[in-house]
């Protein structure tokens, strides 16, 4: 891995994907380094994030979104919220950011191989689930995991994210895939209802040595935790990521500590049963 390095790596983007633009404004912006020698040596894992700056504005985290096994690109996709996501939505292809990382600990992919794997992802939270989901999918790890499922849940049809990954993530061995909304609605034939309320019906949580994989608004995250708590499924084994405000990036600021944790160096990736050791501030 590139040693960390604080300062931002020059970046070209090289394109754009409005993934959204009803109820929440999204996009994915894919980049490639413009230091050859800094693109090949660099990798990371899924679920690590990088610190993104648009030159006169300021710096944010993201996620990646997608998978290391991509390796001439990253992409990361962008909610816009306010003065450093908008500028980013401002920008265009070939303008040029800067970007500092991959920091933080990031999934993992190692102890989870030869595991059954559950993703229940919501809104911009299923970006960094794309990175490992397209991770463990991808050919050359496919066989490295066993059955994999994915519940995608949607505000409604419009706020789908990464349609043009559905073919492939459904035409994959062993995986079976599943998207809802929050209500019914015209023309849609797939799941209604939210994440928490489908996972009995729609998904064999109960094979056994199943990890779980939850990410999006803090309140999914914890009706979906809840409900898989109650299920009997091990603290363990359901694994989230938090999306604290940060500065540095490297534990160093203190801007984004909980408790003795710092999300950026300790996380942003933390199992359920770290999260309820941890003071009630995420
Ligand atoms: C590890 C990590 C990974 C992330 N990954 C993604 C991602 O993949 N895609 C994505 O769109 N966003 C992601 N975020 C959130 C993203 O960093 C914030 O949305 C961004 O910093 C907002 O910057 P801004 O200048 O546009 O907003 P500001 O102008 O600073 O604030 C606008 C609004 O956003 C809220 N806000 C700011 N920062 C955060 C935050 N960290 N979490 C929640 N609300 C915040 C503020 O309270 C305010 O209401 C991630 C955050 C972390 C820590
Ligand atoms: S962002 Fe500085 S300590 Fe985590």
């Amino acid at each position: 891995m590139v040693k960390t390095n604080m300062l931002p790596q020059k970046a070209e983007i090289v394109d754009i994907k409005q993934e959204t633009e009803t109820n929440l404004n999204i996009k994915t912006f894919r980049y490639k380094f413009l230091d050859d020698q800094f693109r090949e040596k660099f990798s990371f894992k899924p679920g690590q994030f990088m610190m993104v700056t648009v030159y006169g504005v300021g710096e944010a985290p993201f996620g990646f979104a997608s998978s290391p096994t991509e390796k001439d690109y990253i992409e990361f996709s962008v909610k816009k919220v306010g003065l450093v996501t908008e500028a980013l939505h401002n920008l265009k292809i070939g303008d040029k950011i800067g970007l500092r990382g991959p920091f933080g600990n990031g999934f993992p992919v190692e102890s989870i191989q030869n595991k059954n794997i559950i993703f229940i992802g919501g809104g911009i939270g299923l970006a960094p689930l794309r990175s490992l989901i397209n991770y463990v999918l991808d050919q050359q790890n496919r066989s490295k995991y066993k059955n994999i499922q994915l519940l995608n849940a949607f505000r409604s049809p419009e706020d789908t994210l990464y349609c043009y990954d559905y073919k492939w993530w459904e035409n994959t061995e062993n995986t079976k895939v599943k998207y809802t909304i929050d209500e019914p609605c015209e023309g849609w034939s797939k799941c209604v209802g939210y994440p928490h309320n489908l996972i009995d019906e729609e998904l064999d949580w109960e094979l056994p040595d199943t990890k779980f994989f939850t990410c999006g608004p803090p309140v999914m995250i914890k009706f979906v935790t809840d409900r898989l708590k109650n299920l009997g499924i091990k603290p363990a084994d359901i694994i989230t990521t938090l999306e604290m405000r940060m500065s540095c990036g490297v534990g160093k600021c203190g801007r984004c500590n909980i408790g003795h944790y710092y999300v950026c160096k300790d996380g942003p990736v933390f199992t359920l049963e770290q999260l309820v050791e941890m003071p009630d501030e995420y």
